[in-house]
């Protein structure tokens, strides 16, 4: 067997992946860019006198996830004192507020399994918390009875996202992980049950205790959905060839879910989880590619797999020699073709994943629905429009990949308030299994259009043009290939290639939806990225490179020059009309992630006039944005960031915003300079590049905050809250997921069988008194509850103050 591990494939961030092959050039830009910044102006001032603030019409009082209280009115200030960077292997969070560490990676949620105790034999996987704790919401239960009520803060489930064992796969097990090596013999069945166990969706009851949230077991509602878990194939991929697979030779189900990243949740309430970096899991067999079509191979390298290769998740999953040996658990996670037709084997297994999943967290005996009509590819997250009754509902989705795209999902279905009530995976049905997908387009006069992914649009209808890195091109046969073959579709429509674009949030109060992007060290590179694909120059939404250095890090060795855009930012939208089912919006950029300071005096000055355009301080500064979600109760916007270039100064962190609207800056001309390309060509030639963007208003220390900060490796994600507003649920995801990896600091020692206490890059939260293991306790992604010791609403409570403004 030809068991090819890429020696990198541990080492490289698996989000850092590009696979966007799309050259063609965005001729209706070119069009759009004639009307002027100053129409685009007039138009949105007339559009914020209609619609005043917070006057949109609301959708239920039930839906409270998306509307604040009737009378609710917006935070005027944050109610904190900053916290200060942090390199410590701990948790930060602001005086006067409290960080409690709820639920960990390998809780039980079950009396009848036993506790954690942190020495890799704990077992039923299925019955405690998974790895990686992603998105998360907070479902409101009734006090006493069995039933859905959103209201109530004391009481509720936590549906939450186990996206991933990267990095921290050797800590589930004894000794680490078993014949990992690809030369090794095959994988232990036990522990790829575990490591597949430990990726999906964790409901688990929570409820006050003494002031402070807990969770509670037994509870009927606690469950896990994982890799294993049987799912249906909802909207016009089920049943399509695409998904008949040995295992489901109708392709109407399909079995599991993984890399569950950012979430949504329903105006029925339901919770979405979000099939991210799903390609990373599988093996294609050397000469694959021989016995695919011209069409399956286009549609299998757009989402990076490539024949004779594994992904970075792949695991050898597909080496167990399973005890029954009827069973498919394991050989399905070689996608090669290896029998006569697909039913025979799992060529397709690929396309049974990659989708928007719904689950009904009030339902423990229900089956996940995977929503095809939404689409395919690397989703962030999916956030939901307004619900306003007698309109569609949108979802806000991002494709986190560089050069990916931005997208909504419109149902074609009407919002009726009286949904809400019914709830249920029937609802999701209704509004989920028939609509379309739109690519979005971003014009470099602050305009922006939705190209709509139907053979209606004549751009989708000729399908992807031949190109140098595409000779074929592809011609969509109908809306299933377009569901399966997303990114392909909004490549054939035109849309702009951003900038990584990861979590999606709406702005409860006005309707306007935020947008992170990431980073991009190919923004503005030649030829392709390290995926072999071409990158795109800068443009109007992705306005920025520069040259950034960085020290040792625990994450690895110095870097005298990141570049390209280092530090990320935060794109705005609000849609012509505030209607979610809008074809045009106008847009401008919120946030600029960025570092206070340059790095080099000698280079600040131009730093803060091109790189750190939202005047940021020591007291908010930023890398690489991830999370972003809206407290309905209180207006304010919550960024979190997954950060590997700003480590050398501060771990990974929660800020708090107040979010302005759209339009509330201006223009801005960035001089990017030759030092910062990733083009060594254009450093040669010293050839420096202006691109006029419109930024939002600066910030300042009282209108960005930095709130909390997280222990060494970890990213800062999924952020939830209680339906008073007076705790957040957020969840510290993967510290310590560089330990052993080269060049960590303090030197960390992958655990083996001669290294089981360490060093390891992180002990948290073993070492912060949560769980077992103490100083030399083995990390933990954990579910982390911060409320506020006045017991008021987070961030701005009308009544009680921390401080003074
Ligand atoms: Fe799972 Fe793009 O973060
Ligand atoms: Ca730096
Ligand atoms: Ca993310």
């Amino acid at each position: 067997m030809d068991n090819c591990i890429n020696p990198s494939a541990h080492i490289a961030d698996p989000d850092d992946l590009d696979n966007n092959p799309s050259t063609a050039p965005h001729l209706q830009d070119l069009v759009a860019a004639r009307l002027s910044r100053r129409d685009v102006m007039k138009g949105s001032a007339g559009a914020l006198a209609a619609f005043g603030f917070g006057s949109l019409a609301l959708g239920s009082g039930l839906a409270q996830a998306y509307t604040p209280p009737a009378g609710q009115t917006p935070a005027t200030f944050l109610d904190f004192n900053p916290v200060a960077k942090s390199l410590a292997d701990s948790i930060m969070v602001a005086d006067g507020y409290k960080a409690t560490v709820i639920y960990a990676t390998g809780d039980s949620l079950d009396p009848a399994v036993l506790d954690y105790v942190g020495d890799g034999n704990e077992m039923t996987y299925s019955r405690r918390s998974g790895d990686h704790h992603d998105g998360i919401n907070f479902f409101g239960l009734h006090a006493t009875a069995g039933v859905r009520d959103p209201a109530n803060s004391s009481r509720g489930l936590l549906a939450i996202n186990h996206e991933n064992i990267s990095g921290t796969a050797q800590f589930l097990h004894p000794q680490g992980e078993t014949n990992l090596a690809a030369s090794a013999g095959p994988r232990p069945e036990s522990e790829v049950i575990k490591e597949q166990e430990a990726h999906g969706v964790s409901i688990v009851e929570v409820g006050k205790v003494g002031g402070d949230y807990a969770t509670t077991k037994p509870s009927r509602y606690n469950r896990r959905v994982t890799a294993r878990t049987l799912v249906d194939i909802a909207g016009p991929v089920r049943g399509s060839a695409h998904v008949k697979t040995k295992f489901s030779p109708s392709g109407l189900t399909a079995r599991g879910t993984i890399n569950n990243c950012g979430h949504g949740v329903t105006p029925w309430g339901t919770y979405l989880t979000c099939e991210e970096n799903w390609a990373g899991y599988f093996k294609r067999n050397a000469g694959d590619d021989t016995a695919r079509t011209q069409r399956e191979n286009t549609q299998l390298l757009r989402n990076g797999l490539r024949p004779n290769s594994e992904g970075f998740a792949h695991r050898r999953w597909a080496s167990v020699v399973p005890a029954d040996p009827m069973s498919t658990d394991y050989s399905r996670w070689n996608i090669s073709v290896l029998g006569a037709t697909a039913t025979d084997d799992f060529r397709n297994e690929a396309n049974t994943f990659g989708y928007i999943v719904e689950v009904d967290p009030y339902d423990p005996l229900s089956r996940p629905k995977k929503r095809t009509a939404l689409g395919r590819r690397a989703n962030e997250g999916a956030w939901s429009s307004r619900p306003v009754a007698g309109k569609p509902i949108a979802f806000y989705i991002g494709c986190d990949s560089r050069n990916e795209y931005v997208y909504k999902y419109v149902s074609q279905a009407n919002w009726n308030p009286l949904d809400a009530r019914r709830g249920g995976l029937a609802t999701g049905d209704k509004y989920m299994d028939r609509g379309t997908i739109y690519g979005a387009v971003f014009n470099a006069d602050g305009t922006g259009r939705w190209e709509p992914l139907t053979l209606a649009n004549p751009l989708v209808a000729a399908g992807v043009l031949p190109s140098a890195n595409n000779p074929d091109g592809y011609q969509f046969q109908d809306l299933a290939d377009i569901c399966v073959n997303t990114r392909l579709a909004a490549g054939a429509a035109r849309a702009t290639r951003m900038d990584r674009p990861e979590w999606t949030a709406v702005n409860p109060f006005n309707g306007e939806i935020y947008i992170t992007m990431t980073e991009n060290p190919d923004r503005g590179n030649s030829g392709n990225s390290g995926n072999n694909v071409p990158n795109p120059p800068l443009d109007a939404a992705n306005p920025r490179y520069w040259a950034d250095p960085k020290g040792v890090t625990s994450q690895g060795a110095a870097s005298a020059a990141q570049r390209g855009n280092v530090n990320g930012h935060i794109v705005r939208i609000r849609e012509d009309g505030d209607d979610a089912g809008a074809l045009a919006f106008r847009w401008d950029i919120f946030l600029f992630g960025a570092q206070a300071k340059a790095d080099v005096p000698a280079e600040d000055a131009n730093y803060q006039a091109n790189v750190n355009l939202s005047g940021l301080s020591a007291n908010n500064d930023l890398s690489k944005p991830d999370g972003c979600w809206f407290s309905s109760v209180t207006g304010i916007l919550y960024v979190q960031t997954d950060d590997n270039t700003f480590t050398d100064q501060t771990n990974a962190m929660l800020l708090a915003a107040l979010p302005g609207r759209y339009g509330d800056g201006g223009t801005v001309d960035v001089v990017n300079k030759a030092a910062g390309s990733p083009q060594a060509a254009v450093r040669a030639a010293g050839i420096d590049t202006t691109v006029r963007t419109y930024a939002g208003r600066k910030m300042s220390d009282a209108t960005l905050k930095r709130l909390f900060v997280g222990p060494l490796g970890a990213e800062i994600t999924g952020l939830t809250e209680s339906p008073d507003g007076k705790a957040l649920f957020i969840n510290v995801q993967h510290p310590g997921e560089n330990t052993g990896r080269s060049g960590a600091v303090p030197a960390s020692t992958a655990l083996t069988p001669a290294t089981l206490n360490g060093p390891f890059e992180s002990n948290w939260p073993g070492n912060g008194g949560y769980g077992p293991g103490g100083a030399t306790a083995r990390p933990r992604s954990a579910t982390v509850a911060i409320t506020r010791l006045d017991g008021g609403v987070i961030g701005y409570d009308p009544i009680r103050r921390i401080t003074s403004a």
